[in-house]
């Protein structure tokens, strides 16, 4: 791997300590780390480099996935330099500069630079836009530029956004961040019927049902409320995790490919999504709100009790949708996505319901048959299993018994740590490119709309239950239910 400078963007915040720290921990005990970089982290605290390393340190102590090794801490540590910084100040920019360049030198590595913005988004066009202005990304080596969500707020906002960061990085050159696609079991799927034929055979799409993906949550909108209020369920989940996770999954490929191969193949895929008419919204889409409830038995608050929240917000904290992808593939199979706060359980997973070959529905309800599923479990637990139905002879009856695919390797990569070895080693994979986030946005669009204008009931569900009903009549519909 290259020597590099890192330059963080947003050093002091939240996500550095709890996802990025650790994950650049966890790559350097794995030796998956240059042999000389040079880590600046930018913030507004007055830190001198001393404090910025305790707090690195602290951070690892209590978020890394494996313990701190005493013997080379301070090696790991040592990467790390501080500089105070104000986004919006061009001398700023001159000082980072100089600072990155004194680095550069010292540790003699070349100008390969990878700038991460992990800053409130209305930054991020100031800050790329800056570095352009002061030299900074006018480098002798590589520029690579990371960016966190939320990319945008709608379509418009998004194209802006991205015409900002155009000025100053090409497109191969710009990393979005969907932690999903960091997942190891989402990553997994790009190559899951390649490497298993036989399961290739079991997905043929002639056989499918349905497909399921959901992504539930417990947790409310914790101290998010200033930007979840705004964002919503539909903003924060949907535009971005579920629809890459519906790309991923309609991929099914047989053969390996490029990064760039099966960037064609999501936007295949995206192209393919039958849009929703904004007055049309009511009939393929649930939104919901949580009210007071119980969540594993501790009580919990209604959404609009929370703190930060407008009592009088119509905030979707849970979308339920069903989708048609018109393409040869899946052509009249429904996709159905859901995902809510404050639910019942936290889960992502996938589930891809077979056909049955009993019409009868009397009989299957006596004899206890149930339509096999393929289930990819994606956190917390990560597995793949297939639900098959067994006779129990002492009953007469069958007996749903699920077959494991995978054992569950422990201790498995965070989705920062793939995502930022990727990055650095210039592999855009699993990141999302700038097509799959447009065409995202303009799916997305309609229905953000027909919720500003209220064309569809704002259902709600108690705290800690699976979702409101209206989500589960969404699959009725077609004689199906939520897996
Ligand atoms: C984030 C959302 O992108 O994903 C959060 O902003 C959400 O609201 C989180 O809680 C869920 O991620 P995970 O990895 O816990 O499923």
């Amino acid at each position: 791997m290259p020597d590099m400078t890192f330059v963080l963007f947003g050093a002091t915040g939240d996500l550095a300590k709890r996802k990025l720290f650790p994950a650049l921990y966890n790559l350097f005990l794995d030796g998956k780390m240059p042999d000389a970089i040079s880590i600046i982290g930018l913030g507004r605290t007055h830190y001198q480099h001393d404090d910025f390393r305790f707090v690195v340190e602290k951070a690892i102590r209590e978020y890394s996935r494996r313990p701190i090794q005493v013997s080379n801490l301070q090696d790991f540590l040592n990467y790390f330099q501080y500089f105070i910084f104000d986004a919006t100040s061009k001398e700023s920019y001159q000082s980072l500069h100089e600072l990155i360049q004194s680095r550069e030198s010292e540790l003699d590595i070349p100008e390969n630079r990878l700038f991460y913005l992990s800053v409130a988004p209305q930054l991020a066009d100031v800050i790329a836009s800056n570095l352009n202005a002061s030299g900074i990304s006018q480098t002798k080596g590589w520029r690579r530029l990371i960016v966190e969500k939320p990319f945008g707020s709608d379509l418009k906002s998004a194209q802006q956004l991205n015409e900002c960061l155009s000025i100053a990085f090409h497109e191969d050159e710009i990393y979005r961040i969907d932690h999903y696609l960091g997942k190891p079991m989402v990553q997994n799927l790009e190559s899951l019927v390649f490497a298993n034929p036989a399961l290739g055979l079991l997905l043929d799409h002639t056989q499918i049902a349905n497909v399921q993906i959901t992504a539930s949550e417990t947790v409310g909108v914790e101290s998010r409320a200033a930007y979840y209020d705004q964002a919503g369920a539909i903003r924060d989940m949907v535009q971005n995790h579920l629809l890459q996770l519906v790309m991923m999954t309609a991929l099914n490929l047989p053969e390996q490919l490029t990064a760039k191969e099966i960037e064609n193949k999501k936007i295949e895929v995206i192209t393919s999504l039958r849009p929703i008419k904004k007055e049309m919204v009511y009939k393929d889409i649930v939104r919901g709100q949580y009210t007071a409830g119980e969540v594993l038995g501790t009580p919990a608050v209604g959404y609009t009790d929370e703190p930060g929240v407008d009592i009088s917000s119509t905030n979707d904290t849970y979308v339920a949708a069903r989708l048609y992808i018109d393409n040869p593939s899946w052509s009249g199979i429904p996709f159905y996505i859901r995902t809510g706060k404050r639910t019942n359980e936290k889960s992502t997973r996938i589930v891809m319901e077979f056909k049955s070959k009993v019409n009868d529905t009397t009989k299957l309800l006596t004899e206890g048959i149930t339509p096999n599923l393929l289930i990819v479990e994606i956190s917390p637990n990560e597995n793949i299993s297939l639900r098959v139905n067994m006779k129990d002879p002492s009953l007469n009856r069958f007996i749903p018994t699920s077959i494991n695919f995978s054992t569950t390797a422990e201790d498995q990569p965070e989705a920062y740590e793939l995502l930022l070895f990727d990055a650095m080693i210039d592999n855009a994979t699993f990141f999302a490119h700038w097509k799959e986030v447009e065409l995202s946005w303009k799916w997305i669009q309609p229905i953000i709309e027909a919720f500003q204008e209220n064309l569809l009931p704002l259902h709600t569900y108690p705290a800690g239950s699976t979702g409101p009903d209206a989500a589960n009549q969404l699959l009725q519909d077609n004689q199906f239910n939520w897996w």
